[in-house]
């Protein structure tokens, strides 16, 4: 059994990690909206991630003979100022889950939940991955820009993306 209080905490993890697919797919559209197909195709492989993410949490409280509680997504974003503000949207959002990740880690250590802990740790490690991947495109798009020809190859490049399945 898991305790009521890491229970209700692994339902707000859920929750969120639904709010960010809807969040990428949110930015997907606004890139089909701007023509950009690799930069569309990146965030529709990263809403994959976060629904195979929030699939894990709510297998894991079930595990766990939890109890999975769905509630209301909130409105994702759909207007951008352009493609480098998706990107530090994406980059602060990735940092606002490592912090919740984080929080429940903690929340973890205090409940003397070992088996969580040990769970979790596949998150931390993953959070790095994802900043890390949102921070280097932003960087690459802060170097080249918006337009031209850099920007058409980077869209070429991201198109490329797919979605795999980590080893469970
Ligand atoms: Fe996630
Ligand atoms: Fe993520």
């Amino acid at each position: 059994m898991i305790s009521q209080k890491l229970q209700d905490a692994i339902n707000e993890q859920i929750n969120r990690e639904f709010f960010s697919e809807y969040l990428y797919l949110s930015m997907a559209a606004a890139f089909d909206d701007m023509n950009l197909e690799g930069f569309s195709n990146f965030m529709k492989v990263q809403a994959e991630e976060e629904r195979f993410h929030m699939m894990k949490f709510y297998n894991y409280l079930i595990e766990r003979g939890g109890r999975v509680i769905l509630k209301g997504i909130p409105d994702p974003q759909s207007e951008f100022e352009g493609i480098i503000d998706i990107f530090e949207k994406s980059y602060g959002h990735e940092q606002f889950i490592t912090k919740s990740i984080n929080e429940l880690m903690h929340l973890a250590v205090e409940e003397k939940d070992y088996a969580l802990q040990s769970f979790l740790q596949w998150f931390i490690d993953e959070q790095v991955e994802e900043e890390a991947s949102m921070d280097s495109i932003l960087s690459k798009l802060k170097l080249v820009g918006e337009k031209g020809n850099a920007l058409f190859f980077m869209d070429k490049e991201l198109a490329a993306r797919t979605f795999t399945a980590p080893a469970q």
